[in-house]
């Protein structure tokens, strides 16, 4: 194998090793420039698929838009709880004005298909992945949050068709602060042989 592929191979490898999350605070700006972001978005929308169906879709909230979604996220808490406290209302106008590019992802699964819908899902959470992935290789930072917004029926008409569901809120900017490592799973706690006499009730 020659040298240069070698490199290619172990800074891919690098890459996937050292992506981590943000929080959105945690974050600033400028997100993507625009190529960047045709980029990342282009990458992200490149995973398995079964049946072809493209069961996702993403929308994209400009800069000059964020008033408008926090305006929504205000109407939306008013429906969410009942009595809606100032620092309610000022925790929402923050999120929405979260630094970077944002970007939502949406689950647009074909109904009554013969590919199940639990796969036309995983397939969505596949573009959510591979977004951060592509977002990262070109030095970003991504927070993948979703909370009660995504599953606000005000927002959910906001932003999807019928059957349609938000996968979550991406913002895409610089971390304000190197990123500490979190803990992650031993792969001996979550990876072991098949033992086919195992069943559940056992
Ligand atoms: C579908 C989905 C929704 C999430 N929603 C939230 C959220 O609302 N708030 C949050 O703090 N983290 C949320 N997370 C977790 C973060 O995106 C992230 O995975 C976590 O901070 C761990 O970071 P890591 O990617 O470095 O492992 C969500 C993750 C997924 C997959």
């Amino acid at each position: 194998m020659r040298p240069a592929m070698l490199n290619d191979r172990s800074s891919a490898l690098s890459l996937l090793e050292t992506r981590r999350s943000a929080k959105p605070r945690e974050l600033v700006g400028p997100g993507p420039t625009p190529e960047e972001l045709e980029r990342i978005l282009t990458i992200a929308t490149r995973v398995p698929d079964h049946g072809k169906l493209t069961p996702w879709r993403i929308v994209t909230v400009a800069g000059d838009q964020r008033d408008a979604f926090a305006a929504l996220l205000s109407d939306a808490l008013k429906e969410e709880k009942p009595e809606p406290q100032a620092a309610h209302f000022k925790k929402e106008d923050e999120f929405a004005h979260y630094a970077g590019q944002l970007v939502v992802l949406i689950s647009a699964p074909v109904e009554n298909h013969k590919i199940p819908l639990w796969e036309q899902q995983l397939s969505c959470g596949t573009v959510g992945m591979s977004l951060l992935l592509a977002a990262h290789a070109l030095g970003y930072v991504v927070a993948w949050v979703t909370g009660w917004r995504a599953y606000s029926p005000k927002v959910n008409a906001a932003f999807c068709g019928p059957g349609e569901r938000i996968a979550g809120f991406f913002f895409i900017g610089r971390p304000v602060h190197e990123l500490e490592e979190r803990e992650r799973p031993e792969l001996g706690s979550i990876c072991n042989r098949w033992n086919r006499h195992l069943t559940n009730d056992q």
